[in-house]
Protein backbone atom coordinates (compact mmCIF):
# COMPACT_ATOMS: atom_id res chain seq x y z
CA UNK A 1 0.00 0.00 0.00
CA UNK A 2 1.38 3.20 -0.81
CA UNK A 3 0.88 5.77 2.15
CA UNK A 4 1.06 9.13 0.49
CA UNK A 5 0.59 11.87 2.87
CA UNK A 6 0.87 15.35 1.99
CA UNK A 7 4.09 17.21 3.80
CA UNK A 8 3.43 21.43 3.84
CA UNK A 9 6.68 23.74 3.47
CA UNK A 10 6.95 27.29 5.41
CA UNK A 11 5.14 28.63 1.60
CA UNK A 12 2.22 26.66 2.89
CA UNK A 13 1.43 25.12 -1.11
CA UNK A 14 4.37 22.92 -1.40
CA UNK A 15 3.79 19.40 -0.43
CA UNK A 16 5.59 16.29 -1.48
CA UNK A 17 4.64 12.90 -0.79
CA UNK A 18 6.59 10.88 0.93
CA UNK A 19 7.70 7.37 -0.23
CA UNK A 20 7.99 5.22 2.60
CA UNK A 21 11.22 2.81 1.95
CA UNK A 22 9.98 -1.12 1.43
CA UNK A 23 13.30 -2.38 2.83
CA UNK A 24 15.21 -0.38 6.23
CA UNK A 25 17.61 1.74 4.90
CA UNK A 26 21.38 1.50 6.36
CA UNK A 27 22.69 4.74 7.62
CA UNK A 28 25.41 6.31 7.49
CA UNK A 29 26.35 4.91 10.65
CA UNK A 30 26.16 1.09 10.21
CA UNK A 31 27.46 1.72 6.35
CA UNK A 32 30.60 3.27 7.65
CA UNK A 33 30.10 0.31 10.40
CA UNK A 34 30.35 -1.52 7.95
CA UNK A 35 32.60 -0.57 5.24
CA UNK A 36 35.35 1.48 6.14
CA UNK A 37 36.63 0.19 9.93
CA UNK A 38 38.01 -2.97 8.14
CA UNK A 39 39.73 -3.81 4.96
CA UNK A 40 39.04 -4.00 2.26
CA UNK A 41 37.49 -0.63 2.97
CA UNK A 42 34.80 1.17 1.07
CA UNK A 43 31.59 3.48 1.53
CA UNK A 44 28.58 3.91 -0.63
CA UNK A 45 28.51 6.72 -3.47
CA UNK A 46 25.35 8.11 -2.51
CA UNK A 47 27.14 9.48 0.45
CA UNK A 48 28.62 12.01 -1.81
CA UNK A 49 25.45 14.34 -2.22
CA UNK A 50 25.40 16.54 0.79
CA UNK A 51 24.51 20.07 -0.22
CA UNK A 52 28.25 20.47 -1.28
CA UNK A 53 28.77 17.68 -3.16
CA UNK A 54 25.73 17.98 -5.18
CA UNK A 55 27.46 21.23 -6.06
CA UNK A 56 30.81 19.64 -6.53
CA UNK A 57 28.77 16.91 -8.71
CA UNK A 58 27.25 20.01 -10.96
CA UNK A 59 30.68 21.38 -11.87
CA UNK A 60 32.29 18.01 -12.87
CA UNK A 61 29.31 17.91 -15.81
CA UNK A 62 30.93 21.04 -16.71
CA UNK A 63 34.32 20.16 -16.80
CA UNK A 64 35.56 19.30 -20.30
CA UNK A 65 36.19 15.41 -19.64
CA UNK A 66 33.15 14.87 -17.78
CA UNK A 67 31.17 13.64 -20.97
CA UNK A 68 28.63 11.73 -19.85
CA UNK A 69 25.97 14.28 -19.07
CA UNK A 70 26.72 16.45 -21.87
CA UNK A 71 26.15 13.53 -24.02
CA UNK A 72 23.56 12.31 -22.39
CA UNK A 73 21.86 15.38 -23.10
CA UNK A 74 22.24 15.75 -27.00
CA UNK A 75 20.77 12.00 -27.07
CA UNK A 76 17.99 13.67 -24.95
CA UNK A 77 17.53 16.54 -27.71
CA UNK A 78 17.74 14.94 -30.57
CA UNK A 79 15.35 11.69 -29.39
CA UNK A 80 12.57 13.32 -26.99
CA UNK A 81 10.32 14.03 -29.56
CA UNK A 82 10.81 9.74 -30.79
CA UNK A 83 10.92 8.75 -27.37
CA UNK A 84 7.67 10.89 -25.98
CA UNK A 85 5.54 10.25 -29.62
CA UNK A 86 6.46 6.21 -29.04
CA UNK A 87 5.14 5.67 -25.91
CA UNK A 88 2.39 8.45 -25.51
CA UNK A 89 2.87 8.19 -21.50
CA UNK A 90 0.90 9.92 -19.02
CA UNK A 91 3.21 10.20 -16.45
CA UNK A 92 7.20 10.39 -16.32
CA UNK A 93 8.56 8.98 -13.05
CA UNK A 94 12.27 10.29 -12.75
CA UNK A 95 13.96 8.15 -9.95
CA UNK A 96 17.10 9.94 -9.02
CA UNK A 97 15.90 13.29 -10.69
CA UNK A 98 18.11 15.84 -8.82
CA UNK A 99 17.81 19.24 -10.90
CA UNK A 100 15.44 17.73 -13.40
CA UNK A 101 17.79 19.63 -15.83
CA UNK A 102 17.77 17.05 -18.72
CA UNK A 103 14.62 15.82 -18.36
CA UNK A 104 13.25 19.27 -19.65
CA UNK A 105 14.01 17.78 -22.99
CA UNK A 106 11.37 15.55 -22.40
CA UNK A 107 8.70 18.26 -21.81
CA UNK A 108 10.00 20.34 -24.13
CA UNK A 109 8.83 17.42 -26.59
CA UNK A 110 5.59 17.19 -25.04
CA UNK A 111 5.00 20.97 -25.86
CA UNK A 112 6.23 19.98 -29.33
CA UNK A 113 3.66 17.10 -29.81
CA UNK A 114 0.55 19.29 -28.26
CA UNK A 115 0.94 16.10 -25.53
CA UNK A 116 0.40 16.25 -21.88
CA UNK A 117 2.28 14.97 -19.48
CA UNK A 118 2.22 14.84 -15.32
CA UNK A 119 6.15 14.73 -14.00
CA UNK A 120 6.73 13.05 -10.87
CA UNK A 121 10.45 13.56 -9.70
CA UNK A 122 11.49 11.16 -6.95
CA UNK A 123 14.70 12.02 -4.93
CA UNK A 124 15.99 12.03 -1.47
CA UNK A 125 16.64 15.89 -0.63
CA UNK A 126 13.40 17.73 0.03
CA UNK A 127 14.64 21.08 -0.61
CA UNK A 128 16.40 20.18 -3.75
CA UNK A 129 12.86 18.79 -5.25
CA UNK A 130 10.68 21.33 -4.25
CA UNK A 131 13.31 23.79 -5.95
CA UNK A 132 12.96 21.56 -8.82
CA UNK A 133 9.38 21.22 -9.26
CA UNK A 134 8.96 25.25 -8.55
CA UNK A 135 10.91 25.89 -11.63
CA UNK A 136 9.32 23.51 -13.70
CA UNK A 137 6.26 24.70 -12.48
CA UNK A 138 6.65 28.15 -13.79
CA UNK A 139 8.29 27.50 -16.82
CA UNK A 140 6.16 24.74 -18.17
CA UNK A 141 2.91 26.10 -17.14
CA UNK A 142 0.74 22.78 -18.21
CA UNK A 143 2.88 20.65 -15.67
CA UNK A 144 1.68 18.57 -13.08
CA UNK A 145 4.41 18.41 -10.99
CA UNK A 146 3.98 15.62 -8.10
CA UNK A 147 7.13 15.28 -5.84
CA UNK A 148 7.95 11.81 -4.22
CA UNK A 149 10.34 12.34 -1.24
CA UNK A 150 12.33 8.95 -0.19
CA UNK A 151 15.10 6.75 -1.29
CA UNK A 152 14.26 5.68 -4.33
CA UNK A 153 16.30 2.27 -4.59
CA UNK A 154 14.11 1.31 -1.02
CA UNK A 155 10.73 2.93 -2.17
CA UNK A 156 10.29 2.27 -5.71
CA UNK A 157 7.63 -0.98 -4.77
CA UNK A 158 5.89 2.05 -2.88
CA UNK A 159 5.40 4.85 -5.25
CA UNK A 160 1.79 6.08 -5.89
CA UNK A 161 0.00 4.41 -9.05
CA UNK A 162 -0.14 6.10 -11.91
CA UNK A 163 -3.28 7.39 -13.75
CA UNK A 164 -2.18 5.88 -16.81
CA UNK A 165 0.62 4.95 -19.14
CA UNK A 166 3.90 5.64 -17.32
CA UNK A 167 7.85 6.30 -18.01
CA UNK A 168 10.57 5.25 -15.78
CA UNK A 169 12.93 7.71 -16.09
CA UNK A 170 16.48 6.32 -14.74
CA UNK A 171 19.28 8.57 -16.30
CA UNK A 172 22.95 9.99 -16.14
CA UNK A 173 24.49 6.13 -15.58
CA UNK A 174 23.41 6.23 -12.34
CA UNK A 175 22.86 2.53 -12.94
CA UNK A 176 26.83 1.99 -13.16
CA UNK A 177 27.10 2.37 -9.76
CA UNK A 178 25.60 -0.91 -8.98
CA UNK A 179 27.01 -4.30 -9.33
CA UNK A 180 25.65 -6.44 -11.76
CA UNK A 181 23.49 -8.22 -9.67
CA UNK A 182 22.43 -5.64 -7.41
CA UNK A 183 21.93 -4.31 -11.45
CA UNK A 184 19.41 -6.09 -12.77
CA UNK A 185 17.61 -6.46 -8.99
CA UNK A 186 16.74 -2.76 -9.01
CA UNK A 187 15.68 -2.93 -13.05
CA UNK A 188 13.68 -6.24 -11.77
CA UNK A 189 11.91 -4.20 -9.28
CA UNK A 190 11.55 -1.21 -11.89
CA UNK A 191 10.18 -4.10 -13.90
CA UNK A 192 7.50 -4.92 -11.26
CA UNK A 193 6.12 -1.46 -10.62
CA UNK A 194 5.55 -1.07 -14.77
CA UNK A 195 2.03 -2.14 -15.85
CA UNK A 196 1.51 -2.77 -19.77
CA UNK A 197 2.30 0.18 -22.42
CA UNK A 198 5.39 1.25 -19.74
CA UNK A 199 8.81 1.82 -20.31
CA UNK A 200 11.92 2.34 -19.14
CA UNK A 201 14.08 5.48 -20.31
CA UNK A 202 17.56 4.18 -18.88
CA UNK A 203 20.64 6.50 -19.58
CA UNK A 204 23.99 4.25 -19.07
CA UNK A 205 27.97 4.81 -20.33
CA UNK A 206 29.76 3.12 -22.33
CA UNK A 207 32.59 0.92 -22.39
CA UNK A 208 35.54 3.19 -24.23
CA UNK A 209 38.98 4.17 -24.83
CA UNK A 210 40.35 3.94 -21.36
CA UNK A 211 42.60 7.49 -21.43
CA UNK A 212 39.29 9.02 -22.23
CA UNK A 213 37.48 6.99 -19.48
CA UNK A 214 40.64 8.29 -16.72
CA UNK A 215 40.21 11.65 -18.23
CA UNK A 216 36.86 11.45 -17.49
CA UNK A 217 37.30 10.77 -13.47
CA UNK A 218 40.44 12.74 -13.31
CA UNK A 219 39.76 15.89 -14.53
CA UNK A 220 42.34 18.80 -15.10
CA UNK A 221 40.45 21.63 -12.32
CA UNK A 222 40.74 18.74 -9.94
CA UNK A 223 36.97 18.70 -9.45
CA UNK A 224 35.92 15.49 -9.20
CA UNK A 225 39.08 14.81 -6.33
CA UNK A 226 37.61 17.58 -4.12
CA UNK A 227 34.12 15.68 -4.69
CA UNK A 228 35.83 12.18 -3.54
CA UNK A 229 37.32 13.46 -0.42
CA UNK A 230 33.97 15.65 0.23
CA UNK A 231 32.95 12.24 1.73
CA UNK A 232 35.09 12.27 4.30
CA UNK A 233 33.87 15.94 5.25
CA UNK A 234 30.21 14.26 5.45
CA UNK A 235 32.01 11.67 8.16
CA UNK A 236 33.37 14.46 10.26
CA UNK A 237 30.27 16.13 10.15
CA UNK A 238 27.52 13.23 10.70
CA UNK A 239 30.27 10.69 12.52
CA UNK A 240 32.30 13.53 14.43
CA UNK A 241 34.95 12.17 12.62
CA UNK A 242 38.06 13.92 12.54
CA UNK A 243 39.44 12.77 8.68
CA UNK A 244 42.45 15.15 7.55
CA UNK A 245 40.99 16.17 3.91
CA UNK A 246 44.80 17.19 3.46
CA UNK A 247 46.05 13.19 4.79
CA UNK A 248 44.05 11.50 1.43
CA UNK A 249 44.48 11.26 -2.07
CA UNK A 250 41.98 10.76 -4.89
CA UNK A 251 42.17 8.51 -7.20
CA UNK A 252 40.37 6.91 -10.09
CA UNK A 253 40.99 4.35 -12.54
CA UNK A 254 39.32 2.25 -15.04
CA UNK A 255 39.56 -1.22 -14.25
CA UNK A 256 39.31 -2.78 -18.28
CA UNK A 257 38.88 -6.23 -16.91
CA UNK A 258 35.49 -5.83 -14.95
CA UNK A 259 34.79 -3.05 -17.20
CA UNK A 260 34.48 -0.19 -14.65
CA UNK A 261 36.05 3.02 -13.09
CA UNK A 262 36.59 2.49 -9.58
CA UNK A 263 37.23 5.42 -7.33
CA UNK A 264 39.40 5.68 -4.20
CA UNK A 265 40.43 8.20 -1.22
CA UNK A 266 44.54 6.54 -0.78
CA UNK A 267 46.25 7.34 3.07
CA UNK A 268 49.29 9.30 1.95
CA UNK A 269 50.66 7.91 5.53
CA UNK A 270 49.76 5.88 8.23
CA UNK A 271 47.34 7.72 10.27
CA UNK A 272 44.69 7.16 12.91
CA UNK A 273 41.19 8.71 12.22
CA UNK A 274 38.60 8.50 15.23
CA UNK A 275 34.96 8.42 14.27
CA UNK A 276 33.53 9.35 17.82
CA UNK A 277 29.99 8.53 17.14
CA UNK A 278 30.67 4.87 16.42
CA UNK A 279 32.78 5.16 19.32
CA UNK A 280 36.05 3.65 16.99
CA UNK A 281 38.90 4.89 15.69
CA UNK A 282 40.95 3.44 12.32
CA UNK A 283 44.77 3.37 11.56
CA UNK A 284 45.06 3.47 7.99
CA UNK A 285 48.47 2.38 7.01
CA UNK A 286 50.66 4.45 4.19
CA UNK A 287 48.85 3.73 0.39
CA UNK A 288 45.61 2.22 1.94
CA UNK A 289 42.28 2.61 0.00
CA UNK A 290 38.96 3.14 0.80
CA UNK A 291 36.44 2.18 -2.44
CA UNK A 292 34.01 5.07 -2.67
CA UNK A 293 32.57 4.44 -5.84
CA UNK A 294 32.27 2.06 -9.05
CA UNK A 295 31.00 3.43 -12.30
CA UNK A 296 30.45 0.84 -14.60
CA UNK A 297 30.59 1.10 -18.39
CA UNK A 298 28.78 -1.28 -20.96
CA UNK A 299 28.60 -2.48 -24.47
CA UNK A 300 25.58 -2.74 -26.53
CA UNK A 301 25.43 -6.52 -25.81
CA UNK A 302 25.79 -6.01 -22.13
CA UNK A 303 22.98 -3.25 -21.50
CA UNK A 304 20.83 -5.42 -23.51
CA UNK A 305 21.50 -8.79 -21.61
CA UNK A 306 21.10 -6.31 -18.40
CA UNK A 307 17.98 -5.22 -19.51
CA UNK A 308 16.39 -8.77 -20.05
CA UNK A 309 17.72 -10.33 -17.35
CA UNK A 310 15.38 -8.04 -15.65
CA UNK A 311 12.78 -9.42 -17.59
CA UNK A 312 12.44 -6.42 -19.98
CA UNK A 313 13.60 -5.92 -23.64
CA UNK A 314 15.14 -2.89 -25.55
CA UNK A 315 12.44 -1.12 -27.61
CA UNK A 316 15.07 1.78 -28.82
CA UNK A 317 18.51 2.45 -28.17
CA UNK A 318 20.08 5.43 -29.19
CA UNK A 319 23.33 6.57 -29.18
CA UNK A 320 25.91 8.99 -30.46
CA UNK A 321 28.21 8.33 -33.78
CA UNK A 322 30.88 8.02 -31.69
CA UNK A 323 28.90 5.22 -29.12
CA UNK A 324 29.87 7.05 -26.12
CA UNK A 325 26.33 6.83 -24.57
CA UNK A 326 23.25 4.97 -24.44
CA UNK A 327 20.06 6.01 -23.94
CA UNK A 328 17.43 2.84 -24.12
CA UNK A 329 14.07 2.77 -24.13
CA UNK A 330 12.87 -0.38 -22.56
CA UNK A 331 9.47 -2.28 -21.79
CA UNK A 332 8.09 -4.84 -19.88
CA UNK A 333 8.42 -8.42 -21.03
CA UNK A 334 4.85 -8.66 -20.61
CA UNK A 335 4.58 -6.01 -22.97
CA UNK A 336 3.25 -6.80 -26.66
CA UNK A 337 6.69 -5.45 -28.49
CA UNK A 338 8.43 -5.29 -32.09
CA UNK A 339 9.97 -8.73 -31.10
CA UNK A 340 6.29 -10.03 -30.73
CA UNK A 341 4.30 -7.91 -33.27
CA UNK A 342 1.47 -9.42 -31.00
CA UNK A 343 -1.56 -8.18 -28.62
CA UNK A 344 0.02 -8.82 -25.03
CA UNK A 345 -0.82 -12.00 -23.47
CA UNK A 346 -3.17 -12.10 -20.25
CA UNK A 347 -1.90 -12.65 -17.14
C1 LIG B 1 26.30 10.33 -11.23
C2 LIG B 1 26.98 8.18 -10.54
C3 LIG B 1 26.74 8.64 -12.84
O1 LIG B 1 29.57 7.51 -11.86
O2 LIG B 1 29.99 8.95 -13.42
C4 LIG B 1 31.12 11.57 -11.43
C5 LIG B 1 29.22 10.16 -10.41
N1 LIG B 1 31.66 10.13 -9.94
N2 LIG B 1 32.44 11.62 -11.25
C6 LIG B 1 29.46 8.64 -12.36
C7 LIG B 1 30.63 10.62 -10.59
C8 LIG B 1 32.77 10.77 -10.34
C9 LIG B 1 28.60 9.68 -11.68
N3 LIG B 1 27.19 9.21 -11.55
Amino acid sequence: MQVSHKYDRELGYSSCILVPPARKVPDLAEDARNGILTPPRSLPPKYFYDGYGSKLFERICHTPEYYLTRTEEQLLVRFAEAIMSTMQAEEILELGSGNSRKTRHLFDACEKLRHLCTYAPFDVCEDVLLGAADNLRSEYSWLEVTPLLGDYHAGIANVPKANGKRIFAFLGSTIGNFDPDAAIRFLTEIRECMHPGDGLLLGADQVKDPAILNAAYNDQQGITAQFNLNVLRVLNRELKGNFDLEGFSHEAVYNEALEQVEMFLVSKKRQRVRLEELAEEITFVKGERILTEISRKFTAQGLHAMIEAAGMFVGSHYQPDNQYFSLLLARSGHDCGPRSGIEAEPD
